[in-house]
Protein backbone atom coordinates (compact mmCIF):
# COMPACT_ATOMS: atom_id res chain seq x y z
CA UNK A 1 0.00 0.00 0.00
CA UNK A 2 3.34 2.06 0.61
CA UNK A 3 3.93 2.06 -2.98
CA UNK A 4 0.58 2.48 -3.96
CA UNK A 5 0.40 6.08 -2.17
CA UNK A 6 3.52 7.19 -3.82
CA UNK A 7 2.18 6.34 -7.15
CA UNK A 8 -0.67 8.04 -6.44
CA UNK A 9 0.71 11.53 -5.98
CA UNK A 10 4.97 11.11 -7.31
CA UNK A 11 4.84 12.80 -10.78
CA UNK A 12 2.15 15.07 -9.69
CA UNK A 13 2.94 17.39 -7.69
CA UNK A 14 3.85 19.83 -10.72
CA UNK A 15 0.27 19.32 -12.23
CA UNK A 16 -1.48 19.41 -8.62
CA UNK A 17 -0.04 23.15 -7.69
CA UNK A 18 -1.04 24.35 -11.73
CA UNK A 19 -4.41 22.96 -11.12
CA UNK A 20 -5.18 25.56 -7.90
CA UNK A 21 -3.21 28.50 -9.66
CA UNK A 22 -5.29 27.86 -12.68
CA UNK A 23 -8.46 27.47 -10.40
CA UNK A 24 -7.10 30.64 -8.47
CA UNK A 25 -10.80 31.59 -7.40
CA UNK A 26 -11.27 27.90 -6.30
CA UNK A 27 -8.31 28.06 -4.63
CA UNK A 28 -8.79 31.22 -2.61
CA UNK A 29 -12.04 29.47 -1.43
CA UNK A 30 -10.37 26.79 -0.02
CA UNK A 31 -7.75 29.00 1.56
CA UNK A 32 -10.10 31.01 2.69
CA UNK A 33 -11.65 28.33 4.66
CA UNK A 34 -8.33 26.62 5.59
CA UNK A 35 -7.35 30.05 7.67
CA UNK A 36 -10.56 30.13 9.13
CA UNK A 37 -10.90 26.77 10.63
CA UNK A 38 -6.50 27.07 11.62
CA UNK A 39 -7.65 30.57 13.67
CA UNK A 40 -4.81 32.06 15.08
CA UNK A 41 -1.40 29.34 15.37
CA UNK A 42 0.89 32.11 16.93
CA UNK A 43 3.12 29.98 19.17
CA UNK A 44 0.66 27.19 18.22
CA UNK A 45 3.10 23.38 17.73
CA UNK A 46 1.27 22.41 14.16
CA UNK A 47 1.10 18.63 12.23
CA UNK A 48 -0.37 18.87 8.80
CA UNK A 49 -1.04 14.96 8.03
CA UNK A 50 -0.41 14.53 4.05
CA UNK A 51 1.27 17.85 3.79
CA UNK A 52 1.56 17.78 0.06
CA UNK A 53 3.32 20.41 -1.53
CA UNK A 54 3.07 22.82 1.28
CA UNK A 55 0.97 25.07 -1.30
CA UNK A 56 -1.64 26.10 1.76
CA UNK A 57 0.73 26.21 4.39
CA UNK A 58 2.69 29.02 2.10
CA UNK A 59 -0.11 31.11 3.17
CA UNK A 60 0.86 31.12 6.77
CA UNK A 61 3.78 31.24 9.11
CA UNK A 62 4.95 27.48 8.88
CA UNK A 63 7.78 28.00 11.45
CA UNK A 64 5.93 25.76 14.17
CA UNK A 65 4.29 23.18 10.97
CA UNK A 66 5.60 19.87 10.82
CA UNK A 67 4.12 18.03 7.76
CA UNK A 68 4.00 14.17 7.09
CA UNK A 69 3.99 13.02 3.52
CA UNK A 70 4.23 9.93 1.50
CA UNK A 71 5.47 11.41 -1.76
CA UNK A 72 8.66 12.62 -1.94
CA UNK A 73 8.15 14.81 -5.03
CA UNK A 74 5.55 17.01 -3.04
CA UNK A 75 7.57 16.99 0.17
CA UNK A 76 10.63 18.35 -1.31
CA UNK A 77 8.45 21.61 -2.40
CA UNK A 78 6.60 21.78 0.95
CA UNK A 79 10.35 21.97 2.40
CA UNK A 80 11.38 24.75 0.19
CA UNK A 81 7.88 26.52 1.10
CA UNK A 82 9.15 25.95 5.23
CA UNK A 83 6.90 23.11 6.30
CA UNK A 84 9.31 20.94 8.29
CA UNK A 85 8.77 17.89 6.85
CA UNK A 86 9.26 14.92 9.72
CA UNK A 87 8.74 12.09 7.64
CA UNK A 88 8.40 11.00 4.32
CA UNK A 89 5.91 8.04 4.79
CA UNK A 90 2.01 7.15 5.04
CA UNK A 91 0.56 8.38 8.90
CA UNK A 92 0.04 4.69 9.19
CA UNK A 93 3.55 4.15 9.75
CA UNK A 94 4.63 6.81 11.73
CA UNK A 95 4.39 7.07 15.41
CA UNK A 96 3.43 10.12 16.91
CA UNK A 97 4.48 11.50 20.67
CA UNK A 98 1.69 11.72 23.21
CA UNK A 99 -0.01 15.31 23.99
CA UNK A 100 1.46 17.32 21.39
CA UNK A 101 0.32 18.74 19.17
CA UNK A 102 -2.21 21.93 19.57
CA UNK A 103 -3.55 21.35 15.90
CA UNK A 104 -3.54 18.44 13.81
CA UNK A 105 -4.98 18.87 10.72
CA UNK A 106 -5.79 16.73 7.23
CA UNK A 107 -6.58 19.16 4.29
CA UNK A 108 -7.57 16.72 1.66
CA UNK A 109 -5.52 13.77 3.02
CA UNK A 110 -8.42 11.63 4.64
CA UNK A 111 -9.62 11.20 1.14
CA UNK A 112 -6.89 9.21 0.00
CA UNK A 113 -6.82 7.09 3.01
CA UNK A 114 -8.97 4.06 3.79
CA UNK A 115 -9.54 3.12 7.37
CA UNK A 116 -10.06 6.60 8.94
CA UNK A 117 -10.23 5.29 12.82
CA UNK A 118 -6.60 4.34 13.31
CA UNK A 119 -5.36 7.41 12.24
CA UNK A 120 -7.56 9.76 14.25
CA UNK A 121 -7.05 7.64 16.83
CA UNK A 122 -3.19 8.13 16.77
CA UNK A 123 -3.58 11.98 16.05
CA UNK A 124 -6.16 12.42 19.00
CA UNK A 125 -3.58 10.76 20.96
CA UNK A 126 -0.44 13.20 19.91
CA UNK A 127 -3.05 16.40 20.49
CA UNK A 128 -3.01 18.09 23.87
CA UNK A 129 -6.00 18.76 26.29
CA UNK A 130 -8.13 20.86 24.02
CA UNK A 131 -6.49 20.66 20.85
CA UNK A 132 -7.82 20.33 17.80
CA UNK A 133 -8.02 17.93 14.90
CA UNK A 134 -8.76 19.56 11.73
CA UNK A 135 -10.44 17.64 8.74
CA UNK A 136 -10.85 19.29 5.69
CA UNK A 137 -12.27 17.51 2.93
CA UNK A 138 -14.06 17.47 -0.62
CA UNK A 139 -17.27 14.78 1.04
CA UNK A 140 -18.04 12.10 -0.62
CA UNK A 141 -22.52 13.22 -1.06
CA UNK A 142 -21.14 16.67 -2.67
CA UNK A 143 -21.35 18.20 -6.53
CA UNK A 144 -17.99 17.82 -6.09
CA UNK A 145 -17.63 13.90 -4.75
CA UNK A 146 -20.34 12.81 -7.62
CA UNK A 147 -18.20 14.82 -10.37
CA UNK A 148 -14.91 12.65 -9.45
CA UNK A 149 -17.21 9.32 -8.60
CA UNK A 150 -18.44 9.57 -12.04
CA UNK A 151 -15.11 10.52 -13.88
CA UNK A 152 -13.99 7.65 -11.85
CA UNK A 153 -16.65 4.79 -13.14
CA UNK A 154 -16.80 6.61 -16.36
CA UNK A 155 -12.92 6.21 -17.02
CA UNK A 156 -13.41 10.03 -18.14
CA UNK A 157 -14.84 13.26 -18.13
CA UNK A 158 -15.22 13.55 -21.36
CA UNK A 159 -18.39 11.19 -21.51
CA UNK A 160 -21.75 12.54 -23.41
CA UNK A 161 -23.19 12.06 -19.77
CA UNK A 162 -21.79 15.03 -18.91
CA UNK A 163 -21.97 17.42 -21.52
CA UNK A 164 -21.99 20.86 -20.36
CA UNK A 165 -21.53 19.75 -17.00
CA UNK A 166 -18.11 20.56 -16.20
CA UNK A 167 -15.89 23.03 -14.92
CA UNK A 168 -13.26 24.16 -17.80
CA UNK A 169 -10.34 22.68 -15.91
CA UNK A 170 -11.03 19.47 -13.46
CA UNK A 171 -9.35 17.48 -10.74
CA UNK A 172 -7.06 15.79 -12.52
CA UNK A 173 -8.88 12.21 -12.96
CA UNK A 174 -6.02 10.14 -11.85
CA UNK A 175 -5.73 11.88 -8.73
CA UNK A 176 -9.89 12.55 -8.46
CA UNK A 177 -10.06 8.13 -9.41
CA UNK A 178 -7.53 7.17 -6.53
CA UNK A 179 -9.23 9.10 -3.97
CA UNK A 180 -11.08 6.90 -0.98
CA UNK A 181 -14.19 9.49 -0.73
CA UNK A 182 -15.42 9.92 2.43
CA UNK A 183 -18.64 11.37 3.73
CA UNK A 184 -19.02 13.72 6.33
CA UNK A 185 -21.32 12.05 7.95
CA UNK A 186 -18.91 8.89 7.93
CA UNK A 187 -15.73 10.74 9.04
CA UNK A 188 -18.23 12.16 12.50
CA UNK A 189 -19.15 8.88 13.13
CA UNK A 190 -15.79 8.06 13.20
CA UNK A 191 -14.57 10.63 15.98
CA UNK A 192 -18.23 10.31 17.91
CA UNK A 193 -17.10 6.56 18.25
CA UNK A 194 -13.54 7.55 18.99
CA UNK A 195 -14.83 10.02 22.12
CA UNK A 196 -15.36 13.21 20.72
CA UNK A 197 -18.28 15.60 21.60
CA UNK A 198 -17.41 18.86 20.82
CA UNK A 199 -17.77 19.74 17.10
CA UNK A 200 -17.78 22.68 14.86
CA UNK A 201 -18.25 22.53 11.23
CA UNK A 202 -17.45 25.03 8.25
CA UNK A 203 -17.89 25.08 4.28
CA UNK A 204 -17.42 26.68 1.07
CA UNK A 205 -17.50 26.02 -2.71
CA UNK A 206 -21.08 25.59 -2.05
CA UNK A 207 -21.71 26.79 -5.56
CA UNK A 208 -22.06 24.13 -8.54
CA UNK A 209 -18.62 22.66 -9.50
CA UNK A 210 -19.15 24.31 -13.28
CA UNK A 211 -19.23 27.96 -11.45
CA UNK A 212 -17.21 27.30 -8.42
CA UNK A 213 -13.83 29.44 -10.41
CA UNK A 214 -16.05 32.19 -11.42
CA UNK A 215 -15.59 34.07 -8.04
CA UNK A 216 -14.03 33.05 -4.88
CA UNK A 217 -16.78 32.20 -2.15
CA UNK A 218 -17.13 32.88 1.37
CA UNK A 219 -16.94 30.22 4.38
CA UNK A 220 -20.37 29.32 6.05
CA UNK A 221 -20.98 27.48 8.85
CA UNK A 222 -22.20 23.55 8.82
CA UNK A 223 -21.28 20.56 6.40
CA UNK A 224 -24.20 19.93 4.27
CA UNK A 225 -23.80 22.23 0.85
CA UNK A 226 -20.47 22.54 0.44
CA UNK A 227 -18.21 21.48 -2.00
CA UNK A 228 -14.91 21.88 0.59
CA UNK A 229 -15.99 20.52 3.84
CA UNK A 230 -13.99 21.67 7.31
CA UNK A 231 -14.46 19.32 10.37
CA UNK A 232 -13.00 20.65 13.59
CA UNK A 233 -12.82 18.29 16.74
CA UNK A 234 -11.96 19.31 19.69
CA UNK A 235 -10.07 17.09 22.40
C1 LIG B 1 -5.24 16.22 -2.07
S1 LIG B 1 -3.57 16.15 -1.57
C2 LIG B 1 -3.49 17.47 -0.39
C3 LIG B 1 -2.11 18.05 -0.19
C4 LIG B 1 -2.03 19.27 0.71
N1 LIG B 1 -2.46 18.99 2.05
C5 LIG B 1 -2.84 20.40 0.13
O1 LIG B 1 -3.89 20.72 0.70
O2 LIG B 1 -2.46 20.96 -0.90
C6 LIG B 1 -3.52 14.71 -0.54
C7 LIG B 1 -2.15 14.45 0.06
O3 LIG B 1 -2.24 13.38 1.01
C8 LIG B 1 -1.11 12.58 0.89
N2 LIG B 1 -1.43 11.24 1.43
C9 LIG B 1 -2.12 10.25 0.81
N3 LIG B 1 -2.21 9.17 1.61
C10 LIG B 1 -1.56 9.50 2.76
C11 LIG B 1 -1.28 8.77 3.97
N4 LIG B 1 -1.69 7.52 4.14
N5 LIG B 1 -0.57 9.40 4.95
C12 LIG B 1 -0.16 10.69 4.77
N6 LIG B 1 -0.39 11.41 3.65
C13 LIG B 1 -1.08 10.83 2.66
C14 LIG B 1 -0.83 12.56 -0.62
O4 LIG B 1 0.48 12.13 -0.93
C15 LIG B 1 -1.11 14.01 -0.98
O5 LIG B 1 0.02 14.83 -0.88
Amino acid sequence: MGMDVKQKFDGYADQYDEWFMKNDKLFTSELRLFLKVLGNIEGKRLLSVGCGSGLFESYIDCSNVEGIEPSEDMGKIAEKRGVNVIKYGMIEDVDLPENTYDIIYFNGSSSYMEDLTPVYKKSLRALVEGGKLILLDVPKESAFGFMYLLGKSLGTYDHPYLEGTMPELPYPLALASSGVWHSTEEKIEVLKNLGIKDFEFYQTLVKNPLYTNEEPEEVSEGYKSGGYVAIIAKK
